[in-house]
């Protein structure tokens, strides 16, 4: 095989929410290291300006909200490439409140990109997956699901939706030769905790939970303590399972990851004493 045809070979890796300093960049930068075909995407172009000069990027702005952006981006991809052979949905929003007061349009954005988000993703890659037998698609929840806390319930239900979603898609498109994995960050550092204090920000005052505001801001950063485990070496470990023959239906790690693994098995009743004095509630 010439060099030419062993670049043919390498799989084309298509990955959304791949701005610096998150997840998304890390994972197209360790998939890079394997030598995949990477196509970094995210909101702004200049999010990602550090990935412009190496070939194995291929920099797109894709919003996974919006049917045309996504569908732009995989016409482009297919007919640059040929195929997609793995798609990540990384790209999500955290968002932290009470339930009882939320705007249900914050918590209708959160479903909207991490939820609808990933299966208009889906939808977009399958028929190209499913026309040569072969694909893996990623989908990234959150080891929030396993023991659902107060203060970020919209997020925590959006990332249940998910691995629902993932389960059936599963066992739906193994017919047509596509591996879905649900990768389960636990703590990872990222740009997570601004963002949802940005977001948090523009929320209004609360009426009944006032007295919890600042137990709710520490909710935004709980994955960002000086423990959670950094991007780069979440990634690495991920993009291995990831590329595995058989890729498995379920991975988890980072910071956290075997304690929510652990707590998802406990009576509820010691689950929620655990919660409530975790998250000051
Ligand atoms: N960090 C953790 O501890 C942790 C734990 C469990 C799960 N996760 C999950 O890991 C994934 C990556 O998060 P992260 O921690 O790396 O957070 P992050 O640094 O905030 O990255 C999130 C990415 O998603 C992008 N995004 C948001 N809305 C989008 C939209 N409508 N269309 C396209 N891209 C959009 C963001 O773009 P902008 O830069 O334009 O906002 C950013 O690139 C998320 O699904 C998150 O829920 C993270």
């Amino acid at each position: 095989m010439d060099f030419h045809e062993q670049e043919q070979e390498k799989p084309v890796v298509l990955i959304t929410g791949c701005s610096q300093g998150g997840i998304g960049h890390a994972l197209a930068r360790a998939f890079a290291a394997q030598k995949c075909t990477v196509v970094a995407t995210s909101r702004s172009r200049s999010s990602m300006g550090d990935l412009d000069q190496n070939p194995r990027f291929f920099l797109q702005e894709l919003d996974v909200q919006s049917d045309e952006s996504v569908q732009g981006v995989v016409d482009n991809v297919v007919q640059r490439y040929g195929r997609i052979d793995v798609l990540v949905n990384n790209a999500g929003v955290q968002c932290v409140g009470p339930l009882a007061e939320m705007p249900l349009s914050s918590i209708q954005n959160t479903f909207d990109t991490n939820v609808y988000g990933s299966l208009r993703l889906v939808q977009a890659v399958v028929p190209h997956m499913a026309s040569r037998k072969k694909g893996k698609i990623v989908n990234v929840g959150s080891v929030t699901v396993m023991a659902p806390g107060p203060w970020s319930g919209a997020y925590t239900a959006s990332k249940a939706a998910l691995h629902a979603l993932t389960d059936t898609l599963r066992l739906e498109l193994s017919h047509f030769g596509i591996d879905v994995v649900n990768v389960v960050p636990g703590a990872i550092k990222s740009n997570i905790g601004n963002s949802a204090v940005a977001s948090y920000n523009r929320m209004p005052e609360w009426k009944l939970f006032k007295p919890f505001e600042a137990a709710i801001r520490e909710r935004a950063y709980f994955s960002q303590r000086s423990k959670s485990t950094p991007a780069d070496e979440f990634a690495k470990n991920t993009v291995s399972a990831i590329l595995r023959t058989n890729p498995p239906a379920w991975f988890s790690s980072g910071h956290y990851s075997s304690i929510m693994a652990i707590m998802h098995h406990l009576p509820i009743c010691v689950k929620d004493f655990v919660l409530r004095k975790a998250m000051k509630c």
